[in-house]
């Protein structure tokens, strides 16, 4: 008999985590003005609303942990961490911050000016903020296939080489790199094929470009990259991660992410130019060279993060979770952004609750029934997070109308998996009885989809 599948880690410490009755959770989500960011996280049993800063570290980062060097200047683990960075990305110059926002504050501050033009692959919010708030535009130049859910195709994150082209051809004066996020998040955790890279590399070369890789999610693409494309079969992890980086100027990078630890982040670039420009604005923002907004001690454990979540076991054992989790939604029928990417599952709500009309939110009513349902907390991808059109103040409906359901690092179990599909099946079957969803009745400007206050109709 074949042996089946099972983790490649065991279990050291637990932490417990509370059930609740629906009545509870009523009363908890009309609290929260129907918004699940505002919901506290004893009110929540399986938590699926982010990947990030989410994950468990593993022995061997908490025992790195009280080896953290804190000297303000100089500080050991900086090198450590700086030495890691240097071998899996081939990037020399390294500048540690916060978080990954904070990587592109700093980094955008030196090379983005109002006017400029950034082309990439769904550019993540904060990304897409830190151009838009500088009076510049984020050029999308996702492939079109990413935008059909049932689709099934193995890179569905892939940059169109022809968009790219375009936008080059017509605005390259403006450009100050180009930007590929690996994994895809925005269009469903969907990966980027080395081809691909290398076709974006080829495209900024002939224009003089440089290139930066928003690496949240890089280990999980060089696995896709290993497991999807011919002639990556052999290669190990870190070999493809330095082909990758290889084919780039730079990246940004959240370390809540692929480096498993719960906040961090940095900028990586092989051009001494763009660590000097960027350092100015580390210091200021973030703090001195050699922290940059992270203490000693996260440093180090996001070192050996990095290093443990480049072998293929871990990320195996990460991927299958995602795809077990996958293949219950197949079972009952439930349609989601196909193939499954790597850290999520994106629910295609527009084609669940179909009766409920776009203007009341159907991602963020699915969002609602689902916590009802079982006290399981995911995050809307949709309408409310697209915000208003700068411009006309409308909604703005164009895009797709996604419930995410994140999935941390060695965190939950098969079991809670299960739970989380046969939750969401309840819904699913009573989808046609759900007819109403939610109005806005206070908002900000940008962002709102963090405070927004709603009503149920
Ligand atoms: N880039 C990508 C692709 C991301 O997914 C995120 C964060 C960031 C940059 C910003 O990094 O949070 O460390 O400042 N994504 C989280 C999410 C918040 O839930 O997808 P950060």
């Amino acid at each position: 008999m074949e042996l089946p599948f099972a983790e490649s880690w065991r279990i050291k410490m637990v932490e417990p985590i509370k059930k609740s009755t629906r009545e509870e959770r009523e009363q908890w989500m009309k609290e929260a003005d129907y918004n699940l960011f505002q919901l506290r996280s004893e009110q929540v049993y399986i938590d699926c609303l982010t990947d990030s800063g989410t994950g468990a570290m593993s022995d061997r980062q908490w025992a790195a942990v009280m080896m953290g060097d804190e000297s303000y200047a100089g500080s050991s683990s900086f090198f450590h961490l700086k030495e890691t960075i240097n071998k899996i990305t081939g990037f020399e110059y390294v500048i540690p911050t916060h978080q990954g926002r904070a990587a592109e504050n700093v980094l955008f501050s030196h090379l983005v000016k109002a006017g400029s033009i950034v082309p990439g692959n769904s550019h993540f919010d904060t990304t897409k903020g830190h151009i838009e708030s500088r009076k510049a535009t984020a050029l999308d130049c996702t492939i079109d296939e990413a935008k059909d859910t049932q689709l099934e195709i193995p890179f569905k994150g892939n940059v169109d080489p022809k968009k790219l082209e375009k936008a080059l051809a017509e605005h390259h004066e403006n450009v100050p790199f180009i930007i590929v996020t690996i994994t895809n998040n925005t269009a469903g955790g969907q990966p980027v094929s080395m081809q691909n890279l290398r076709e974006v590399r080829a495209i900024a070369d002939k224009y003089g470009k440089r290139v930066v890789l928003d690496s949240a999610r890089f280990a999980e693409n060089a696995y896709f990259i290993k497991t999807r494309e011919e002639g990556y079969a052999d290669k190990t992890i870190k070999e493809i991660a330095l082909e990758m980086f290889s084919l780039a100027d730079g990246m940004t990078m959240s370390a809540k992410k692929d480096g498993i630890v719960n906040m961090g982040g940095f900028i990586a670039t092989r051009h001494e130019d763009w660590y000097e420009g960027a350092k100015r604005f580390c210091i200021p923002f973030e703090g001195y060279l050699t922290y940059g907004g992270m203490n000693g001690r996260d440093m180090e454990a996001l070192a050996v993060g990095l290093d443990e979540n480049t072998e293929f076991d871990n990320l195996e054992t990460r991927i299958h979770q995602v795809e077990f989790l996958a293949g219950l939604l197949d079972e009952y029928g439930i349609p989601y952004q196909r193939p499954v990417g790597g850290h999520a599952i994106f629910v295609d709500a527009d084609k669940v609750l179909t009766k409920v009309p776009k203007e009341e939110f159907p991602a963020q009513t699915l969002a609602i029934e689902l916590y009802l349902e079982a006290g399981v907390r995911g995050c809307e991808i949709g309408y409310i997070l697209a915000d208003r059109d700068p411009v006309t103040r409308e909604n703005r409906f164009g895009g797709l109308d996604l419930l995410r359901l994140c999935i941390a690092r060695r965190v939950y179990t098969d079991n809670h998996m299960r739970v989380i599909a046969a939750a969401l099946k309840n819904v699913f079957d009573r989808r046609n009885e759900i007819t109403r969803g939610v109005e806005i009745v206070w908002e900000t400007e940008l962002m709102r989809h963090f405070t927004v206050k709603l009503r149920k109709l």
